[in-house]
């Protein structure tokens, strides 16, 4: 695969195929930082049909950081009912928290800035770099692993296979644009790169594939036996 050509083949198809997902910008708008962060929480253990509605309804009783700042745990833990991890609901409100006191109610836009807040890993911080402020951040989770490790047929058994897949996700993500980049991985690894049946008859990618030209797509990544 020539790793220059990933990412126009995948923003094109991006550009045609974007799925409309309340937390989403419309093209050509920006993103509400407080949004792209409630969102990449809530989608980290839970799915994106199960999250769309409970996103909504958040949202539109806490509107942004402040709103969030101010509000009752007791409320948040309940308005978080039923997507599990609650650890999740109670850093979302620490960081509301340290926000709206440290930070003038404004996330910081780094990285490094970013994972010295509650709840922010290194997913959380390069998802929010990325997509709320346009940092070019490798952003790395379970659907952008499979569609790497197929591109370059890393073969090397998971988790092992992590570094040299974060280091390709490296070598793939653009200057410009790497927060639609990261969503038009995810999008790909949810509705064409899936774990069985990969769709490779659509995918924009395929012919930069080392995968599909190997016909092992559906094989990799592999996964160390338990
Ligand atoms: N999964 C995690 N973050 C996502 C996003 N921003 N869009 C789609 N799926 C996701």
């Amino acid at each position: 695969a020539d790793p220059s050509a990933v990412a126009p083949a995948l923003l094109d198809w991006y550009d045609r195929h974007r799925r409309d997902l309340p937390w989403r910008a419309k093209p050509g708008e920006a993103p509400d930082p407080y949004r792209v962060w409630l969102s990449e929480v809530m989608l980290q253990q839970t799915t994106v049909a199960t999250v769309r509605p409970r996103f909504v309804a958040w949202t539109q009783r806490w509107p942004t950081f402040a709103d969030l700042a101010a509000a009752d745990e007791a409320e948040v833990m309940a308005a978080w009912a039923g997507l599990g991890y609650y650890a999740r609901a109670r850093n979302l409100l620490a960081a509301a928290r340290v926000i709206a006191t440290e930070h003038g109610g404004a996330l910081p836009r780094t990285e490094d800035a970013l994972r010295q807040l509650p709840g922010f890993g290194a997913y959380t911080a390069a998802a929010v770099a990325a997509i709320a402020f346009g940092e070019r951040a490798v952003v790395v989770d379970a659907n952008v692993e499979r569609v790497v490790a197929r591109l370059f047929a890393i073969s090397t058994p998971l988790p092992a296979a992590r570094p040299a897949i974060r280091a390709a996700t490296d070598r793939i993500t653009p200057e410009q644009r790497a927060g639609d980049f990261a969503q038009a991985m995810m999008d790909l690894g949810q509705a064409v790169c899936t774990v069985r049946r990969p769709r490779c008859l659509l995918c924009p990618l395929s012919a930069h594939c080392a995968a599909q030209a190997s016909g092992e797509s559906e094989r990799l990544p592999f996964k160390k036996a338990k």
